[in-house]
């Protein structure tokens, strides 16, 4: 019985529509734990028994990884370029060294890092648990610590369960750095340092809260714990980032980067840098990865880069008119429900030539 093919083309059937890409490769994820696994399997050291020997860890590594893919798309939904996980392209993507190609390192060595993190404070993981005690880093002198410093009155003490940020800080450098630690070409250390930006983006922005004690709230007593971020914040500030990312050069003795041009500061940890130019992704374009925007929608009132001019790369635009149905009229009846009516709505949708 001959059934792969039949099968094969049902599912294309299926996957063509969806991704809208003439490629008819379903979503794929930036950087796919298992095969990463897969390919080192002769390797020794922290990655190969993080793969060997922590089963959980890197099922929890895999959902980071698409944790910060998701993320990237929602930044990115309005751009030409839209955080495409269509296989191809983004492997082309990624063996360059864009800006785009710095977004995508740093916020998925963020999401590993947040996904470890959590699964430790849920207990989800026999390696670690949450922070019990002094968030490490944090312990310092407690008058020095800003978001504490609101709050003069009563005593306070760690306690609670913080969030264990220094072991999947630690786990997403072992799983993610370790394969490139050896070399020094330009892109390795771009790359390097975009994944401890990306990290450093979860740990820099983690915040203090604090429960009451005593009677009747009196507030006599507190414990407090660290915590890390909503993920959109941190994706929200690695945007910040990419706009901002400072491009670099090898320095002379090829060990390290220095930034372009003079007067530019050097970019700190928290910043990204890359050393190419992104191309400008109007066009589909096989070599370099470009899916171009055509099709796209756009918005026509706009000045900004999801306006119909910027986002077409002055190509023109297609307006059609859609009808949409949307809920109306609703209403409360006693009791409990709600019952609306079906109406047809104008929507006008434009789409880039
Ligand atoms: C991203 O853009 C491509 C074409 O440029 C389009 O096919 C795809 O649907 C877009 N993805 C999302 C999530 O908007
Ligand atoms: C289009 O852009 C305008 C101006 O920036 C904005 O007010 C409007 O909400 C946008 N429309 C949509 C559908 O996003």
């Amino acid at each position: 019985m001959e059934m792969r093919p039949l099968l094969v083309a049902i599912c294309l059937l299926f996957v063509t529509p969806i991704t809208g890409s003439f490629w008819t490769v379903g979503s794929q994820v930036v950087m796919d734990p298992m095969v990463v696994c897969k390919k080192t399997r002769r390797l020794r050291g922290k990655l190969a028994d993080i793969c060997r020997k922590e089963p959980s860890l890197l099922k929890e590594i895999s959902k980071g990884v698409q944790v910060g893919t998701r993320e990237c798309q929602h930044q990115f939904r309005n751009r030409r370029w839209n955080c495409t996980t269509v296989k191809r392209s983004l492997r082309k993507i990624l063996l360059r060294d864009t800006r785009e190609t710095g977004y995508v390192n740093a916020i998925t060595a963020a999401g590993v890092t947040y996904a470890v993190t959590r699964a430790c404070t849920m207990g989800d993981l026999v390696e670690c648990s949450c922070d019990k005690r002094t968030s490490s880093g944090y312990k310092l002198n407690k008058k020095k610590n800003k978001n504490i410093e609101k709050m003069t009155e009563g005593e306070w003490e760690w306690g609670g369960c913080g969030d264990n940020i220094n072991f999947g800080f630690k786990k997403s450098r072992d799983f993610m750095d370790a394969p490139f630690k050896k070399r020094s070409d330009i892109r390795t250390l771009v790359k390097l340092h975009n994944n401890d930006a990306g990290r450093l983006a979860v740990r820099n922005f983690m915040r203090t809260e604090c429960k009451c004690h005593g009677l009747s709230g009196s507030c006599t007593v507190r414990t407090c714990w660290r915590k890390m971020p909503s993920f959109r914040e941190i994706g929200n500030h690695l945007k910040e980032s990419f706009d901002g990312a400072a491009k670099v050069i090898p320095s002379n003795d090829g060990h390290n980067f220095i930034t372009e041009g003079t007067t530019i500061k050097p970019p700190s940890r928290f910043d990204l840098i890359y050393s190419e130019e992104s191309q400008d992704f109007c066009i589909s374009n096989y070599e370099t990865g470009s899916l171009g925007t055509q099709g796209r929608q756009c918005n026509s009132t706009s000045q900004g880069v999801e306006g119909c001019e910027l986002l077409c790369c002055g190509r023109g635009y297609d307006t059609k008119i859609i009808k949409e149905k949307v809920n109306c009229q609703c209403r409360f009846k006693w009791c409990c429900e709600v019952t609306c009516k079906s109406c047809l709505e104008k929507k006008t949708i434009n789409t880039c030539r």
